[in-house]
């Protein structure tokens, strides 16, 4: 059984009139790694403002180990910080910007120096103690600022899109590392960003947020393969939406639900969506990923959707290609097909296409 690190009951925010966080609801595990993943203006910074004790919620309750924070101080909380524009001071060397922490709790000298060489090592800077913050890349930076935020020994960690600076490879190693990190010491970390990429990267548990509102919630693999509206599926990773219409209520053997492309009148097989009623399907979603050539190379050992189509347009991004296919009734899908098929993508030719029943996904809205 997993303990609750921290609870939102109802927690809403209101800046004048407008109200930012409206009626979160959360519960964040302890010792996992927790994204708070939205577009820009959602309400992620304010969330985790409330969480940390920086802002008060216009009305709910936020608990942190069981305990409410009404009240409680941010330096109370037992919390560490990383922010994008957290930075690092550059009078100071690395160990003093480590040990600063430690220093504010009055910590003897001794245990100021062996917190400060705890925290270095998790984050596999020893040795760079008597560096200053200039002669540091961006990367080995963030790793003194989440050092620092760490030797405390805080319960949490709250991070702040603290990747956002760093160049696009940088950011691609510097999310394995805190992953890595997060897991060496076990740490509730939780981590905003409107990267959906790095979400799915490093969260055991992913948040999404949408207008102040808590979308949906679940490990990467659900949100991604189980988005519950078109919001969701667009905004994590790349799909076709399809609006549809006409939902039949009689399963087939194998479950899935029969239901009607709307602008093409053409009828696919989609799989069921617990908690979704037929009645109350409005979309579709398949990944680009879920469009097969259906010949023998592009077989599916799974109940599938038979389509025709044209190609109309390919784009070569190396290990994939990008294909637009017009289906035969009108409708457009994108699909990702491995460069190996390169030679049966050619514009205008006509081709069968293959989609699993399980990979047409129903959407409420
Ligand atoms: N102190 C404040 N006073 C008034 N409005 C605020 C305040 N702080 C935030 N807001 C507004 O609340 C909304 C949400 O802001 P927030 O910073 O939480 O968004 P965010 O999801 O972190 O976005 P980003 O990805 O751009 O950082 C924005 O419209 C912002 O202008
Ligand atoms: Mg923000």
């Amino acid at each position: 059984m997993s303990t609750i690190d921290i609870e939102l009951h109802s927690v809403s925010k209101k800046f004048g009139a407008n109200r930012i966080v409206k009626n979160v609801n959360l519960s964040i595990p302890k010792g996992k790694f927790v994204s708070i993943l939205g577009p820009s203006g959602c309400g992620k910074t304010t969330t985790l403002n409330m969480i940390a004790g920086f802002e008060s919620p216009t009305s709910g309750e936020i608990r942190i180990r069981g305990r409410d924070q009404n009240g409680v101080p941010p330096e109370a909380r037992k919390i560490g910080l990383v922010f994008q524009n957290y930075a690092l001071f550059p009078h100071m060397t690395v160990a003093e910007n480590v040990g600063f922490g430690l220093k504010m709790q009055g910590r003897s000298r001794q245990e100021i120096a062996a917190g400060t060489k705890r925290a270095l090592k998790s984050v596999r800077l020893e040795g760079f103690e008597n560096r200053y913050p200039k002669e540091l890349s961006g990367g080995q930076q963030q790793r003194v600022a989440v050092a620092r935020a760490i030797a405390p020994s805080p319960s949490v960690l709250l991070l702040d899109e603290p990747l956002s600076n760093l160049d696009l490879k940088l950011r691609e190693a510097m999310r394995v590392e805190l992953k890595e990190i997060q897991q060496d010491l076990g740490m509730t970390f939780v981590y905003v960003t409107h990267d959906q990429e790095e979400a799915m990267a490093m969260s055991d548990r992913i948040i999404v947020m949408q207008g102040g509102v808590v979308a949906q919630e679940g490990a990467p693999a659900d949100i991604y393969g189980r988005p519950r509206t078109s919001f969701v599926a667009d905004f994590i990773g790349k799909s076709n939406i399809l609006p549809i219409s006409d939902v039949g209520d009689a399963e087939t053997g194998n479950g899935s639900l029969r239901v009607l492309l709307e602008a093409a009148g053409v009828p696919i097989m989609a799989a069921p969506m617990p908690g979704l009623g037929p009645d109350k399907a409005r979309f579709c979603c398949i990944r680009p990923e879920a469009v097969r050539l259906a010949d023998a190379a592009g077989a599916l050992d799974e109940p599938a959707n038979l389509l025709t189509g044209t190609i109309q347009k390919v784009v070569n991004l190396g290990a994939y290609l990008e294909a637009w296919l017009l289906v035969d009734g009108g409708i457009t899908l994108k699909s990702m097909i491995r460069s190996t098929r390169l030679d049966k993508l050619v514009v205008g030719r006509r081709v069968e296409l293959a989609i699993a029943h399980a990979a047409v996904q129903l959407l409420e809205e």
